[in-house]
């Protein structure tokens, strides 16, 4: 899918994308983005850019979890981003999260000026990965954490092949239902399986001048978390 098509898509569920996430993942998102908050490693104050914010979930984790941290939270969904400022508000969070227009391609913010940078669920929707993690090594102070989380689909046999049947059959169509949307969903079953594999994103990751890479599998490995250091 296009960039531009994309951002059309984000902007047409937006209203209800919270709630889809956590009823067909079962809630499990919730935990996903605890763990991804958990994995960033602070010494006291940091600011942190959380790419494809979206409604702000991610951040408002970090800021639960991080007291002493700001975030950044870059999007180009003005809608998404709409539902995150409430969401931003309602916690009583505007003093410390800051939510910006604005393209992972091109991000809007001044060079190696974060001490970690996240984005969940959203590198699998950009085609020009290598320029987002050009981005995203720019962003960052040297020493800087990236963490990465997508999802995946499990490697044990069966499990794999259960998981695939809700994911390619039963997943698509409840989605574009909850999204009232035609395609919302199908999109992310076939972006999902259009994703490298594991060794071929850790490549892409140290490519882009990362280094200690590592990942991290949840829930049998439906979401991973890659990890990596921009060189000192
Ligand atoms: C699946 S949502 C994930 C939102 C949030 N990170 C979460 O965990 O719920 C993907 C987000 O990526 C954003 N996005 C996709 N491509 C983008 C790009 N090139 N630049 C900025 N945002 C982008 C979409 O607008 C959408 O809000």
């Amino acid at each position: 899918m296009k960039d531009y098509q994309v951002k059309r898509m984000f902007e047409a569920i937006a209203f209800s994308y919270d709630f889809q996430n956590s009823f067909l993942s079962l809630r499990r998102d919730s935990y996903w983005r605890r763990v991804l908050a958990r994995c960033i490693q602070l010494h006291g104050e940091g600011l942190i850019l959380d790419m494809a914010t979206g409604t702000a979930e991610v951040a408002v984790e970090i800021c639960r979890q991080h007291l002493r941290a700001k975030v950044v939270g870059v999007d180009f969904s003005p809608r998404m981003l709409k539902i995150g400022r409430k969401k931003v508000r309602s916690r009583g969070m505007e003093s410390r999260i800051r939510l910006s227009l604005g393209d992972g391609r091109q991000l809007p913010v001044k060079s190696g000026i974060f001490d970690a940078a996240t984005i969940a669920f959203g590198i699998r929707n950009i085609q020009e990965r290598r320029q987002a993690l050009g981005e995203f090594w720019r962003a960052l102070k040297p020493g800087g954490q990236l963490l990465i989380m997508e999802f995946d689909l499990p490697g044990d046999l069966l499990l794999g092949t259960l998981y695939r049947l809700y994911f390619d059959y039963i997943l698509p169509p409840m989605g574009n239902l909850l999204s009232r949307t035609s395609y919302a969903y199908s999109y992310l079953a076939e972006s999902v399986h259009g994703f490298p594999e594991e060794r071929a994103f850790l490549q892409e990751i140290g490519q882009a001048g990362f280094t200690s890479l590592g990942v991290k599998k949840l829930t049998y490995g439906i979401a991973k978390i890659f990890m990596g250091i921009k060189k000192q």
